[in-house]
């Protein structure tokens, strides 16, 4: 039962730079639609929200790319989106935008509350500065080599090879994606979010939540357990939402600053366009309404600390009930890469399939706690094995015997016998089972639950054989025929979270009065004998080979290769000899490995190096767990610069190879050999 006066809902606000693609579908819209669908179908007051999110450099960045302003861009993908997922059946009470007028004011207020209550801190510090262009470089304005894995091609805030989080300062040879140029440092004053102090309230809050997945769960818990600091929530950019402070000109809040306020902006604009305007309160402020979010992984420290911890130090709202964010979805067994054009675009889809087959599979294939793949030979297979074959062909038998037989007519009812008292007893479980995978968010389930439903009526429909009763006991036939009519009507209205354009289709084959939507979940009121059916229409179409064999081609093209050995390596230029002899190189035995916080692929090893004592930062934590390392022989470079990674000094690297699959081997001496001893 739901205890719970309302219910507000929100997906991750998406960013107005490029379409929709099927990762995003599958992690944070698709979940919420179905949960919101059914809550309705409930008659529960449910209000989804959600909107583009403006802001942030990828937005800039684009624009410069392109040669546009912001504008243009947020305002192409805003209607671009709000269409694809409309024809996706995306049914959002409201659909914001964070460039509004009211997400300004909004954002704004909550800002200067913040300040005015003293709990932001201002500081000033040094930040890497483009001379050429005269401008900030903060998160995605920058790029270097990666402190924890070298790669070369770091961002500002992150690293896309090995994961670590970033800040643009600790980038090695940081240089700047407008111009090219070297940055310098230059100081500047910005405001940050004490997240430390709310350390304690957060701790409290989540040790409520032992219902949440184990995969949030655990994620915020390894946060904490690291401990917060200080969060920057100001940028000096020029685009985003001004700061509303006189010592602030020129600058902006931090994207995820303002982009969780949206939902907020965005309840208010749904209560304006309701011409209530003070409805919104109630969903932000009244302690009887359940917060959801619906988010991709990625989005989890944001929503589960960030936006908390705001809430907190505002005071004015509640804080999320639940946020079950979804793990990724893969793509024919590789990571999804918009930049690569790697993925399937929800307007590309549309154009060729129909939207409930992809609902479908990506409910029944949702990454809830592990990712999963999306592959098109899998969709297929679902589509013509499930839909088609299962549930449409009961749909199609069942009309189609009461148009041949019964004139488009329920039949009566007549005595029952085990097998109709068994199918109309799963009739009735079943909206409870449904409902209950679903409050739980138990996508997967919950669609898989569906499915058996129409599983079940196929056998029931076989075992009662009404082609053959019709003749002997066609009283027994009216009465198999009546009750898959009735089983047709529940899956109606069981299929419209899931399948909405299905459900509607059937729906209006069974020619019911009244709305589907205005039905209720759980107290359908069955067809009445007598009732006369609409014509039978194909419920599910197959799908082809030809139909996804282009799409199968296309990925492949663009999929990441796989080094080809025969090729030739690309070996660094030659260097001189001296060169290489200035490299010294030694044998260390470890001491002590512990996983360093918050960075899934560094170890912190504590190293005996003849009779000295090192720290090193190594980037092997997902190759090798701290305990096998320790007593281990390894090889350092020595004489390496000593540099802090993470805020943790690292003396020396540790040598290991690593190849195109991204396997890793440490480099071991083959004997037992002194820690000190010099390789030559
Ligand atoms: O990751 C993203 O796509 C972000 N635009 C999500 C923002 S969610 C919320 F905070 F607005
Ligand atoms: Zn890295």
């Amino acid at each position: 039962m739901e205890k719970h006066k309302r219910i507000l809902v929100t997906s991750a606000l998406p960013y107005a730079n490029g379409p929709i693609h099927l990762g995003h579908l599958a992690g944070a819209y698709l979940p919420a639609d179905v949960y919101v669908r059914y809550q309705r179908l409930q008659h529960r007051d449910v209000v989804y929200i959600c909107g583009s999110d403006e802001h942030g450099v990828p937005i800039t960045i684009a624009a410069e790319k392109q040669g546009i302003e912001p504008r243009e861009i947020v305002d192409r993908f805003h209607s671009q989106n709000i269409a694809a997922f409309e024809a996706f059946g995306m049914s959002f009470d409201y659909f914001g935008r964070t460039s509004s007028e009211i997400h300004h004011q909004t954002s704004q207020n909550f800002f200067k509350t913040l300040y005015d209550k003293g709990i932001l801190k201002q500081k000033k510090e040094k930040q890497l500065y483009d001379p050429k262009v005269k401008m900030f470089l903060p998160d995605r304005y920058v790029k270097g080599t990666c402190p924890a894995c070298s790669y070369p091609e770091a961002y500002g805030d992150q690293c896309e090879k090995c994961g670590a989080s970033l800040s643009a300062a600790e980038l090695i040879d940081p240089r700047s994606t407008i111009s090219g140029e070297k940055p310098v440092k230059k100081e500047t004053l910005h405001w940050f979010l004490p997240l430390g102090e709310f350390q304690d309230r957060l701790q409290t809050w989540l040790s409520g939540k032992q219902n949440w997945k184990s995969n949030v769960r655990g994620q915020v818990q390894s946060w904490l357990n690291d401990g917060l600091s200080d969060r920057a929530v100001t940028r000096d950019l020029s685009w985003g939402v001004p700061v509303p402070l006189e010592e602030a000109r020129g600058k902006v809040l931090y994207v995820w600053f303002d982009a969780p306020i949206g939902y907020i902006s965005a309840t208010k604009e749904w209560a304006l366009e309701k011409k209530s305007p003070d409805l919104w309160q109630h969903y932000w402020q009244d302690k009887e309404t359940k917060l959801v979010h619906f988010i991709g992984k990625d989005n989890i420290v944001f929503h589960c600390i960030m936006f908390p911890a705001m809430l907190m130090a505002h005071g004015d709202y509640i804080l999320p009930d639940n946020v079950p964010a979804n793990e990724f979805l893969n793509l024919e067994g590789n990571k999804l890469s918009t930049s690569r054009n790697y993925a399937v675009w929800l307007e590309d889809y549309l154009k060729k399939f129909p939207a409930d087959p992809l609902r479908y599979f990506l409910a029944i294939n949702a990454p809830e706690t592990k990712d999963t793949d999306f592959t098109w030979k899998e969709f297929q297979l679902r589509n013509n094995g499930e839909l088609a074959d299962i549930l449409g062909n009961f749909i199609n038998r069942t009309l189609s015997f009461a148009h041949q037989q019964f004139d488009g007519h329920v039949p009566n009812v007549y005595d029952l016998d085990d097998l109709d008292r068994a199918m109309l007893s799963i009739l009735k479980k079943a909206p409870k089972t449904i409902g209950h995978f679903l409050e739980q968010f138990e996508l997967r389930k919950a669609a898989s639950a569906l499915v058996d439903v129409a599983r079940d009526a196929n056998k029931y429909f076989n075992d009662q054989a009404p082609w053959k009763s019709r003749n002997e006991n066609p009283e027994k036939c009216a009465t198999t025929i009546h009750i898959c009519l009735q089983t047709a009507h529940q899956l109606a209205l069981l299929m419209e979270p899931f399948m909405p354009f299905s459900a509607l289709k059937l729906w209006k084959m069974l020619n019911k009065e009244g709305a589907l939507h205005a039905q209720h979940w759980d107290q359908l009121r069955p067809l009445n004998p007598g009732h006369n059916l609409a014509a039978p229409e194909i419920l599910f179409n197959k799908i082809e080979d030809e139909d996804i064999e282009p799409e199968i081609e296309r990925l492949k093209r663009a999929a990441p290769q796989e080094t080809d050995e025969r090729e030739p390596l690309s070996i660094a230029p030659e260097i001189e000899f001296d060169t290489f002899g200035k490299i010294d190189l030694r044998v260390a035995i470890v001491k002590k490995a512990v996983k360093m916080p918050k960075a899934d692929k560094l170890l912190k090893l504590s190293i005996e190096l003849g009779n000295e004592e090192r720290q090193i930062i190594a980037g092997v934590a997902q190759h090798y767990k701290p305990e096998q390392l320790i007593g281990k022989r390894i090889i350092v470079v020595a004489n390496l610069k000593a540099a802090k990674i993470r805020g943790e000094k690292s003396e020396g690297m540790l040598l290991a190879a690593e190849d195109s699959d991204g396997s890793m081997a440490m480099l071991v001496p083959d004997k037992k050999i002194k820690t000190g001893a010099k390789i030559k």
